[in-house]
């Protein structure tokens, strides 16, 4: 890795690094050093930032009962779960032939486990499809917002968790920060937050979800955002930062170099004995629920094995509880039935504010509504965009079939926050797939 000067960057890192294994030895994280009257901008003081971070981890930090449906949550204390995590040692080659660590404490061990003797700077937490990533960096900045007494990061001054795919290619830092967590205020910018991380990364958390959904790269021929030299250890070296990533994107971090930097942990889902948890909280009020249908999941193998996946868990108890499972004999198959259970509990839900009415829907029709709202999917697939965020303009030529997705849940509409850039603007909608699984199974559709 070289910088445009010629120098190695490698040697800065790896000299960074030995400095920081020197304070890091102890498997505690540092003591904050700035105090909360600190002023961070003229017009925002830590106290307020803290604030403002709090209350939206409080906001937002629930677990989602049924991911298409916003207001079907619950309390992370109801149903979250345990999942199986493991740190690797990085081995001789950086991270591939290194040892297993189980993790037995699960999430809050991850900023407290040493990896090759020292606390890591950065951690890539790697996660097939579904496993609980997304879930996780919301739990862990839910645990720091209220100070939970085993959350290693409780004592952490500010903790800024943010979504990859909420960012453009050239999103700073900053602007991220102020996009996605603190809102545009008046006399603060991303620049005079930047400046605050420099000087004070030690007493900074960064969580960053879901690396593979980056529309930027960490190619070093490319201009970087102050967010691609967070990512690349090239700035903001103090702070503590987790990636985390479906498998697929490691591959960017082994390019660049980045795996003598990173520890690599892995999510590994439900054992047994957690997905059998999650079914007895899930149907916490009919107890008979969960056991029947734990025996009913013995003699299915082709199902049983998909509860070591959370999402699917979450999915096979919704299906239990409105009888729609026993069709389902593949994930393809889980995923139609799915649907059909969104059209029925939108049905419920009525017209609402002039939606159309999904009442008459027939399964022909909804195959035709996969189709063009998973078109667009498909487009972007092929022309190897791979989007999970798309605009209105997308579906221009499939408006109605679009109002339908969204009112049965398939897909969301909403307001972007607002980005500097565009500020003087309206607000874009963005619209999204209810989980990025149900936009995989849409693409799927299109290419059989
Ligand atoms: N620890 C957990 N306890 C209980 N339920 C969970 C847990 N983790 C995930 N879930 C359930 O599984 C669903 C999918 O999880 P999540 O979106 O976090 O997966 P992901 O790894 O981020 O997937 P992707 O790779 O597609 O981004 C969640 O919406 C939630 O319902
Ligand atoms: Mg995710």
């Amino acid at each position: 890795m070289k910088d445009s000067d010629g120098t190695a960057t490698k040697q800065r890192m790896e000299d960074i690094l030995a400095s920081l294994n020197d304070h890091s030895q102890t498997g505690e994280q540092a003591k904050p050093k700035c105090s909360s009257k600190k002023m961070i901008t003229p017009k925002l003081s830590l106290d307020a930032c803290r604030k403002k971070l709090i209350d939206q981890y409080t906001r937002t930090g629930k677990i989602s009962l049924k991911p298409w449906d916003r207001t079907s949550y619950t309390d992370f204390d109801d149903l979250h779960t345990n999942i199986d995590l493991f740190a690797k040692n990085k081995g001789q080659r950086g991270g591939e032939d290194g040892k297993r660590i189980p993790l037995p404490g699960s999430i809050n061990d991850i900023f407290k486990t040493k990896v090759d003797g020292s606390l890591p700077p950065r951690i890539l937490l790697l996660g097939k499809p579904g496993h609980g990533k997304t879930t996780l960096v919301a739990k862990m900045a839910y645990d720091w917002a209220t100070k939970d007494g085993d959350s290693p990061l409780k004592d952490v001054p500010l903790v800024f968790a943010l979504k990859y795919r909420r960012t453009r290619k050239d999103t700073s830092l900053g602007e991220a920060i102020v996009s996605q967590l603190l809102g545009r205020m008046k006399g603060v910018t991303p620049e005079e937050i930047e400046e605050f991380l420099s000087d004070n990364d030690e007493d900074c958390v960064i969580l960053l979800d879901g690396f593979e959904e980056f529309s930027g790269s960490l190619s070093t021929e490319d201009e970087k955002s102050s967010l691609v030299e967070l990512t690349l250890f090239q700035r903001f070296p103090g702070c503590r930062v987790l990636v985390t990533s479906r498998p697929e994107g490691k591959e960017a971090f082994e390019e660049a170099d980045l795996l003598f930097v990173y520890a690599v942990m892995e999510i590994q889902g439900f054992t047994k004995e957690k997905s059998d948890e999650y079914m007895d909280r899930f149907f916490k009020s009919d107890p008979l629920s969960s056991n029947d249908l734990k025996n009913y999941l013995k003699g299915k193998s082709e199902i049983g094995c998909l509860v070591e996946i959370p999402f699917f868990c979450m999915a096979i108890c919704t299906l239990w509880q409105s009888d729609l499972l026993k069709s389902v004999d593949s994930q393809s198959s889980l995923f139609d039935n799915l649907l059909m259970y969104m059209v029925q509990h939108s049905r419920s839900k009525g017209n609402v504010g002039g939606l159309p009415t999904t009442r008459n829907i027939s399964a022909k029709e909804l195959q035709l509504l996969i189709c063009s709202v998973g078109g667009v999917a498909f487009e972007s697939f092929k022309t190897d965009e791979d989007r999970v965020v798309f605009s209105l303009k997308d579906f221009e030529h499939c408006q109605g079939a679009l109002d339908i997705a969204v009112h049965i849940g398939l897909v969301s509409k909403q307001t972007a926050s607002t980005e500097p850039a565009v500020w003087f603007e309206e607000p874009p909608m963005i619209i999204e797939f209810y989980h990025k699984l149900a936009q995989e199974h849409c693409i799927g559709i299109q290419v059989a």
